[in-house]
């Protein structure tokens, strides 16, 4: 692709492009897919101009536009989105070696997403119109947009966690910049024209990139809202070399390390079907896997023979092997920082406790199920984002607990056991903690429609299909006194 959108305008580039390399192999070398643009701080600044163009002060056709209008603009971008479904689909399967049947899913969750968006903005706008009367005066509550947004998403879901601030941003009446995730921007290429197409002139830019394409943006001033989906690493990279302005309102998904804690009482067979997938989904590489487990000494043997059975019958390979699970990891250096982890742990005292755990072969990486692990090692406090479940044993729960507390993270957990009393005495714990306790399973964002958010260092701002749209809006009174 040699286009980028800003302005209403598809314009050619003519400078530098980078090329797009899978990680999958083709007769035994890298395999290029493509390439983007490589955008400088010149793209960045007209994007800027552009949005700015398209707010005017809150005075731009797309602010003022009535909700139903702007509704309407979204709605046919869907349509135009969904006819492309097959090419988007097919690039990103290629680019973050995602299996065929999530990116599959991927997709249609971002159109559904898209359109329960429309709905909750329906009834935010009926619940937001009526009129309140307090101490003789007449107040009107009305949702208005912040002003111009930067939407930065992830690699693991490259179209979804992007559309989760951007569909939000735009139908509340704020025009968006988008930066392109770093890996997995291709398929943005076919949506190009659908974005130009649906919606007036500089309401949606779309840049390609590194993070130094975004910092220009950031830096000028004129951006009210950051949305950024990514790693912890990216987003302190972003405000450690460029103090964003001070008036800057942030909405942010970071690292997480959800913790399951096993109890004596857990039925292990279900425990270890959700440990195995809530770990290992897409090799782990999602905020809401499940990345360590807590696991009560009585049952650890158990345990880990049970999980070791499960891997070994993950099928891996190319991501449109029908029902594979374990693909090449897209993430440049990905296999030896799991390497590093994994050997810290080992020399600390901990052992690889399934057949093959830890071995690699280019950019897949059989999964590593490693035991023993203690709070001395890097496996214990940071997030691996990918394929290694480690395992830490405990005899009193309050270690476990203790543990979670001491996280400076805190999306969710997972509590594995069958005695109610038991496990009901974790809960209250545990909700001070994270942000979501999920029972006898494992953690997951979904359904879209229920709160999104961490705690601590894993999050800041909630996103979810209607606290999505409060957070890119404010409550304005329009007041009178009298009858
Ligand atoms: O990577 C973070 C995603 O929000 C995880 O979503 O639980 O639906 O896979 P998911």
């Amino acid at each position: 692709e040699r286009r980028y959108l800003v302005g209403g305008e598809l314009r050619e580039w003519n400078g530098p492009t980078r090329e797009v390399v899978s990680p999958l192999y083709v007769d035994g070398e890298p395999y290029v897919i493509g390439s983007c643009p490589a955008l400088t701080e010149a793209e960045s600044l007209e994007a800027v101009a552009a949005v700015e163009r398209a707010w005017d002060n809150g005075r731009g056709v797309w602010p003022t536009m009535r909700v139903e209008d702007r509704i309407a603009h979204v709605e046919d971008f869907a349509q135009r989105m969904t006819a492309v479904r097959d090419q988007v689909v097919r690039l990103m399967v290629w680019e973050i070696c995602k299996p065929l049947e999530d990116c599959r899913a991927e997709f249609d969750r971002t159109v559904a997403y898209l359109r329960a968006t429309v709905d909750a903005l329906k009834d935010l706008d009926r619940a937001s119109s009526r009129f309140v009367i307090e101490s003789g005066i007449y107040a009107q509550i009305r949702r208005a947009p912040l002003g111009p947004v930067l939407c930065m998403g992830p690699f693991n879901y490259p179209l979804n966690e992007t559309f989760t601030t951007l569909i939000p941003a735009l139908i509340m009446g704020n025009p968006v910049i988008v930066k392109t995730p770093r890996i997995g921007k291709l398929l943005y290429a076919p949506l190009l024209e659908a974005f130009a197409q649906a919606f007036p002139p500089g309401v949606v830019n779309i840049l390609f990139g590194d993070r130094r394409v975004a910092i220009p943006a950031l830096s000028s001033g004129r951006i009210s809202v950051l949305a950024f989906i990514g790693s912890s690493r990216a987003a302190d990279a972003l405000r450690r070399n460029h103090p964003l302005p001070h008036r800057l309102r942030c909405v942010l998904g970071l690292d997480a390390k959800n913790a399951a804690i096993v109890l004596p009482c857990a039925d292990m067979e279900l425990t270890v079907a959700e440990a195995v997938t809530g770990a290992l989904t897409f090799n782990g590489q999602r905020c809401t896997a499940l990345k360590i487990f807590y696991v009560h000494a009585s049952r650890m043997e158990e345990f880990l023979s049970r999980c070791g059975e499960a891997i070994a019958a993950l099928p891996m390979g190319a991501p449109w092997k029908p029902g594979v699970k374990i693909t090449p990891l897209p993430v440049p250096g990905k296999v030896d920082e799991l390497r590093g982890l994994v050997d810290d742990a080992l020399a600390l005292g901990a052992r690889v406790a399934n057949p093959h755990g830890g071995q690699a072969e280019r950019t897949l990486y059989y999964p590593a199920l490693v035991a023993d692990v203690t709070a001395r090692m890097r496996l214990h406090n940071v997030e691996q984002f990918g394929p290694v479940i480690p395992v830490v044993s405990y005899t009193d729960v309050a270690e476990a607990t203790e543990a979670v507390i001491a996280s400076p993270y805190g999306q969710q957990a997972s509590i594995f056991g069958t005695d109610p009393e038991a496990v009901a005495a974790l809960i209250d714990p545990m909700v001070n903690q994270v942000c979501r306790v999920n029972i006898n399973s494992q953690c997951q964002r979904g359904p879209d429609t229920f709160p999104f958010t961490g705690r601590k260092d894993s999050a800041e701002g909630t996103l979810s299909v209607s606290d999505a749209l409060r957070a890119f809006s404010i409550r304005t009174l329009v007041a009178a006194k009298g009858s």
